[in-house]
Parts: C-alpha cells; sequence; structure tokens
C-alpha cells in the first residue's frame, strides 16, 4: 500500500507574510500524518518555511537545484545547499523549466544525480504539450522522459515521478481520472520492465489543475498516490481539503 503524497509547487510565489498565513493552516491539517505533505517553496523562503514546518509533519521540499558542483556558478544553488537548510525533496524537470530554461533529459538527469548524492529525494516531473497528446504520441514522451533518468541513475522505491500534462498545468483542464491513471500504469509498467522490485512501491503523481473538486476522483484511479499541486497549493482551505481527499 502506497501512502499518499500531496505536494505544493508554490512557483515563483510567495511573500514573508503570505506564506506564514498558508503554512499555519497547512501544519494544522488533521489529516498529516495519514498523508505525506511537501511544500516547495522559492529559494529564499526556505529557510523560514523549513522553521514554520518544524516539528510537525510537514516536510520541505525546493523547486529545483543545481547540475554544477559548488564553486564559481553566479546565481545557482547547489542540492547540498538545498539539504542544508532541510530540504528532504526537490522537485526536478518540471515542465516550465523544460520549456522556458531550456531544460534537457540530460541536464535533469544530471541534477537528479546531484540531489541524490546531497541526500534529497527527487520528484521528477514529466508529462507531454497538447500537440504531442493530439498527435497520439502523450505515452511515448512520456516514457522517453522517464527512461532519460531512470536508465542513467539507478533509481529507488523513494524516489517520486510526477505526471503532468503540460496542458493541463496552469490552464483549469485536467486529465480525466481514466486518462491519468491509463498514463500511470504505463508509467508503472514501464518501471517494472526496467526495476521490477521498486514498480509497486514507488509513488506516481498527477499534476495540473488539481483543487478541491477533482482531487477526490483523481485519488480513486488505483496508480494515483496523490498530487503535485500548483495554483492551488497557494490557498491555504484549497490545499487542506486536497490533503483531506487523499485520506484513505
Ligand atoms: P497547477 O496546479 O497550477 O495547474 O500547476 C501544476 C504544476 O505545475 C505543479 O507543479
Amino acid at each position: 500500500m502506497r501512502k499518499k503524497l500531496i505536494a505544493g509547487n508554490w512557483k515563483s510565489n510567495g511573500s514573508l507574510e503570505r506564506n506564514a498565513d498558508l503554512l499555519d493552516s497547512i501544519v494544522g491539517a488533521k489529516a498529516l500524518g495519514s498523508v505525506d505533505v511537501v511544500v516547495c517553496p522559492p529559494f529564499p523562503y526556505l529557510p523560514s518555511v523549513g522553521d514554520a514546518v518544524s516539528g510537525s509533519k510537514v516536510e520541505l521540499g525546493a523547486q529545483n537545484c543545481s547540475a554544477t558542483e559548488e564553486g564559481a556558478y553566479t546565481g545557482e544553488v547547489s542540492a547540498r545547499m538545498c539539504a542544508d537548510v532541510k530540504c528532504s525533496w526537490v522537485i526536478l524537470g518540471h515542465s516550465e523549466r523544460r520549456a522556458l530554461f531550456a531544460e534537457s533529459d540530460d541536464v535533469i538527469a544530471c541534477k537528479v544525480k546531484r540531489a541524490i548524492d546531497s541526500g534529497l529525494k527527487p520528484i521528477l516531473c514529466i508529462g507531454e504539450t497538447l500537440e504531442e497528446r493530439e498527435s497520439g504520441r502523450a505515452e511515448e514522451v512520456a516514457l522517453k522522459q522517464l527512461d532519460a533518468v531512470f536508465l542513467s541513475v539507478q533509481p529507488d522505491e523513494s524516489w517520486v515521478v510526477a505526471y503532468e500534462p503540460v496542458w493541463a498545468i496552469g490552464t483549469g483542464k485536467t486529465a480525466s481520472p481514466n486518462d491519468a491513471q491509463s498514463m500511470h500504469k504505463a508509467l508503472r509498467d514501464n518501471i517494472r520492465k526496467h526495476f521490477p522490485q521498486i514498480a509497486d512501491k514507488i509513488r506516481i503523481l498527477y499534476g495540473g489543475s488539481v483543487k478541491s473538486s477533482n482531487a477526490k476522483e483523481l485519488f480513486s484511479m488505483p496508480d494515483v498516490d496523490g498530487a503535485l499541486v500548483g495554483g492551488a497549493s497557494l490557498v491555504s482551505e484549497e490545499f487542506v481539503s486536497i490533503i483531506e481527499a487523499a485520506v484513505e
């Protein structure tokens, strides 16, 4: 039985004041304990958010880390630094990083390697564009993105995969529960082919316009193990309702 995981990707949003309000409700959520919860604020807020969640069951994640070692890389934030400020997780390969910051599968694999070497657990994002879905290539694209990392860095069961169809991110369009299930099953079957020992243990999250009104139905699918939430993770009642929807 896989425990559900709900991760909030705050993207480039937040302020000290807004974060404090949001976290007050999240750390008080009754479902903590039966559901794993991770919040991923922007880099500058990691220490203060880490302080706010310490002693609670909410875990801290970064939204990215560098593919480089530490050194003369102006503006880069290394995986070790994220671990140093108490991150347990790091989101890697998000479609916004792939599309807007030209991150290739090779760069993402390199970041995953740095993350695990620093003791961080990766939340690896994969997913197809609308054009790729409409041309019938959704599975092929997602499996290729998965294999690019899994076959170059040996995964373990603590890793998390987030299937986030690009056309569903921030658009209000969600994959239907059946479409999500069918992709998640294809991903798990592919993992089973190469790494049978972890296939039934690794969690596969869905992401893309998840909100309190669609969460329960998505979570009822056998291979949907939780959600990576963008917009709705910034609204405390919404995020707490999504966490509650994940209680078995
Ligand atoms: P939305 O929930 O805003 O669609 O964003 C999803 C996402 O990109 C999470 O990483």
